[in-house]
């Protein structure tokens, strides 16, 4: 009894049910879902893609979520020695499970430290009237904003430095107390959106756009089923945080007493919830001010900062424009936070297996200048492009295309993106099911869960049924039809 409670002091422990929660689901919600699911679903069959999205969270990423947490529980260990703990055979998975996280922060401290720049700039425009952001349309000034090197570097920077603070702060001091008000925060005010962007005319088109099903898409040559299904399947894998050790992570913070056969279902539903909402405050703005939807960076920070500045206008627009930053903000750090916890947990763990004390602070401050390292590619992809593009940049209605400019920007962001949620995590994920499924057993995983006093597995036939047939071959199907993007 001793003996396990010093371990859980020295790797950390959620103290309550409810912060691990707000802490999953932080990791879970980010910029997965208030940007990469209204455009994709917007784009690959509106209704046709949600009802595709929906099976694949159901059939795929429930039980790969409960996976997760339940071999971090049972281990008590990260991503890497979690593995090794249960299977010689897949000892290795975990080592893919954190170079996923160095891949996807490269870009997403990026986006992040760009959203804290909106932010600022919102907050500067509240209190001059608007002044800073007027006869500056929306593409030029992101134009200039991306193609800033000392800009993109400096909000990076502090982007990162706030994640170092939480990070090191601790499971418990530093990640849960951040999410217990972050995650709440962030749900009532992108509600509080989803009802005031109502109150403008032509906002009902953006929900025709985003949910009227279109099942012609799956017989569209351009399009087809099997690409449907490859985009709902990375936007799951990316969106849930799954295939790559942060719910193995933070699985293994958990007590007994935490049920998960409820937390495998909350999480994913708190996540598409939130992604459903986000494209109801996303796509009706988008409509309502006469903008055609567009994916990539252009959505986040074009499309909307002209909604929020030539749009609505003046002080509420600017107020609103602050609001909504904010919230993608609160989004993107929690999710940014949980990927640098993965690897620091791991470099932890060794610490502790080798008899030494967990140096916390000094890990999360070497791992997160390595990442800085790492981001350099994408935040200063844009640079010096601005001379060139800079009559073209003060169009937004050719910013709105990203690819149309001389902005290689896109492309760092884009193959990174395509290596992590196309390939790395379905990888993962294949991988434990198959281990699951054909090696160690469901059964591991219902026992696990029944150490939950009065709690067990639900449905077990057919949670093994899907680590056996059901996952592993949604997954191959996907990863095949990925490797044609990469010309194969
Ligand atoms: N789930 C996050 C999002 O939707 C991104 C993320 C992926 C976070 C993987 C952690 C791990 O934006
Ligand atoms: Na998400």
């Amino acid at each position: 009894r001793k003996m396990t409670r010093e371990k859980d002091v020295a790797r950390g422990q959620w103290r309550s049910k409810f912060g691990f929660l707000m802490a999953a689901i932080g990791s879970a919600v980010g910029l997965g879902n208030l940007w990469g699911f209204p455009y994709k679903m917007g784009k690959s069959g509106g209704g046709a893609f949600l009802v595709v999205y929906l099976a694949v969270v159901l059939l795929v990423g429930v039980v790969i979520m409960l996976g997760e947490l339940a071999l971090g529980r049972k281990t008590g260990k990260g991503a890497v020695e979690a593995y090794q703990a249960v299977s010689k055979k897949f000892a290795w998975v975990g080592y893919l499970g954190v170079a996923s996280p160095f891949i996807i922060l490269a870009f997403y401290n990026v986006l992040g430290g760009m959203v804290l720049k909106y932010m600022v700039a919102f907050v500067e425009s509240m209190f001059s009237g608007g002044a800073n952001f007027a006869n500056i349309k929306s593409g030029a000034y992101f134009g200039e904003f991306i193609c800033n090197g000392s800009d993109m570097l400096l909000y990076l920077a502090i982007f990162e430095l706030l994640n170092i603070v939480i990070v090191m702060s601790g499971v418990e001091s530093g990640i849960e107390r951040f999410n217990k008000y972050a995650i709440p925060a962030l749900a009532i005010i992108l509600a509080g959106l989803a009802v005031y962007v109502y109150t403008f005319p032509g906002a009902e088109k953006g929900l025709d756009f985003m949910f009227k099903p279109n099942f012609a898409v799956f017989s569209d040559p351009e399009i087809g089923f099997f690409k449907v299904l490859k985009t709902a399947a990375g936007q799951m894998f990316f969106s849930l945080s799954l295939g790559m050790g942060v719910m193995i992570t933070y699985g293994s913070y958990l007590s007994k007493e935490q049920d998960l056969s409820r937390e495998m279902y909350i999480i994913p539903l708190a996540d598409t919830i939130i992604a459903v909402l986000a494209g109801m405050v996303v796509m009706p703005a988008c409509f309502a001010f006469g903008l055609a939807p567009a994916g990539g960076p252009s959505l986040l920070f074009v499309s909307l900062h002209e909604v929020f500045v030539t749009g609505m206008g003046g002080f509420s627009g600017s107020f609103v424009g602050f609001l909504f930053y904010f919230l993608v903000f609160l989004a993107a750090i929690s999710s940014s936070m949980s990927l640098l916890e993965v690897c620091v947990a791991c470099l932890l763990d060794r610490q502790i297996r080798k008899g030494k004390a967990p140096t916390r602070a000094a890990t999360t401050i070497v791992l997160a200048l390595v990442l800085f390292v790492v981001s350099l590619p994408v935040a200063l992809d844009g640079l010096g492009s601005n001379v060139a593009g800079g009559a073209a940049m003060n169009s937004p209605g050719v910013m709105m295309g990203l690819k149309k400019i001389p902005v290689a920007f896109d492309c760092w962001l884009d193959f990174y993106d395509m290596l992590s949620e196309g390939v790395m995590m379905p990888l993962g994920s294949l991988l434990m099911s198959v281990m699951f499924g054909w090696v160690l057993g469901t059964k591991v995983i219902a026992d696990e869960v029944a150490l939950t006093p009065g709690k067990k597995l639900r449905f077990e036939w057919l949670v093994d049924l899907c680590f056996k047939f059901i996952v592993p071959v949604i997954l191959v199907v996907v990863l095949l039809a990925q490797l044609q993007d990469f010309g194969l």
